[in-house]
């Protein structure tokens, strides 16, 4: 598999020059192509660069309570973290932690939650999406981005590697931050969202008009390309892609099924959109698709691998998480003895 980064950016940055940085996911349905490109590849290549906390969002996943089944939640949330390793983060350079373990994330977004409008919530085009046809929600799926929000502010982090879909609450996080340190006094450092220069925004295999998602892959097969997908499963997933009536590859008309197959491959062979497609002009569809299976393929099977593996030793990725949520803690207390004592709470 081909990284995103050089030998230069391979090269460990002196500790003090680092940026401070956080992201996560939710521990819902399996991990897809998106998220390893838009996201958790670039945690990887960049982790001799930065100083790093990678949660897994567990309380964000009770935004859907429908959804949640208790056995299967605290399961899936140890699986999201066993691929993040898998996937390459190392625990000895990263903190990786459950975002539960540490409560002061919950009680750094009520304080925020009070000082955030109402507006600024009902904007947000990921609520509007998750509220959309339903009678009635719970006020968490509204306030979802405050947590999110503490989850990032707590650890001081100056940048957010996050896909495309996710720079709206990173620009709400540093609006909340903007707005309490002018009422409180300067409290938060504010952070940015960094997002990849290719594979920020991966579509649905089935339909490429909407971007490739966990809440779909649950419910339509043939729609994500999953990291843990079996090899059959992915070879029927990619050969049945959504293309064109075309029959062979004409940049000059491609349509968003294979504009989404042409970035995929480039995306995973770390090459430009357009020296890929140069390679493709006149040949068949079904090459291209064969040629994105191989890329795919290449790259998932060794994190299946590993993460059968680190998913056999149940013990030892508790102890890992343990390890991550201490070391997460005692920075998540100091910021938020900050925070209490900007407000005057807490003493
Ligand atoms: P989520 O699946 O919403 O928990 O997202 C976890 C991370 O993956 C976030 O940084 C998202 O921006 C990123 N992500 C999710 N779906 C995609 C996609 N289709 N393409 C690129 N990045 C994505
Ligand atoms: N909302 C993010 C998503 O759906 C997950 C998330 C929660 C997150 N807290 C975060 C991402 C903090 C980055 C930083 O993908």
């Amino acid at each position: 598999m081909t990284e995103p980064s050089t030998a230069a950016a391979n090269a460990a940055a002196p500790t003090s020059t680092r940026p401070r940085v956080l992201s996560g996911m939710q521990p819902t349905d399996a991990l897809h192509l998106g998220n390893y490109l838009g996201a958790l590849r670039q945690w990887v290549a960049r982790q001799d660069q930065q100083d790093a906390l990678f949660c897994v969002v567990d309380l964000h996943a009770l935004t859907v309570p429908e959804a949640v089944d208790p056995a299967d939640l605290r399961h899936r949330s140890r699986a999201v973290a066993a691929l993040y390793f898998a996937c390459g983060l190392d625990p000895e350079r990263n903190v990786v932690f459950l975002q539960s373990h540490v409560p002061e994330h919950a009680e750094c977004s009520w304080i925020l939650m009070c000082t955030t409008p109402l507006g600024w919530l009902y904007r947000m085009t990921q609520f509007k999406a998750k509220a959309e046809g339903r009678d009635s929600v719970g006020a968490g799926l509204l306030t979802y981005p405050v947590l999110q929000a503490a989850d990032i502010l707590l650890y001081d982090a100056d940048e957010v590697p996050v896909g495309e879909d996710q720079v709206q609450h990173v620009e709400l996080t540093r609006d909340i931050a903007i707005r309490f340190n002018r009422l409180f006094g300067d409290t938060f450092v504010l952070p940015k969202a960094v997002i990849p220069t290719s594979g920020a925004r991966v579509m649905g295999l089935d339909d490429p008009t909407v971007k490739m998602s966990k809440s779909l892959a649950a419910e339509r097969p043939g729609h994500a390309i999953g990291l843990l997908d079996d090899p059959k499963v992915l070879k029927k997933t990619i050969m049945s892609a959504v293309t064109d009536s075309g029959r062979e590859f004409r940049p000059e008309h491609a349509s968003p099924g294979v504009r989404n197959l042409i970035a995929i491959l480039a995306s995973l062979q770390g090459e430009e959109d357009t020296v890929v497609a140069e390679r493709f002009v006149g040949r068949g569809y079904g090459d291209l698709k064969k040629s994105v299976l191989e890329a795919v393929l290449e790259a998932v099977t060794p994190i299946r691998e590993r993460f059968e593996a680190l998913m056999g030793d149940p013990a030892e990725l508790d102890r890992i998480l343990a390890q991550g949520a201490d070391a997460a803690r005692s920075r998540a207390t100091s910021t938020l003895a900050r925070v209490k004592a900007a407000v005057g709470v807490g003493t």
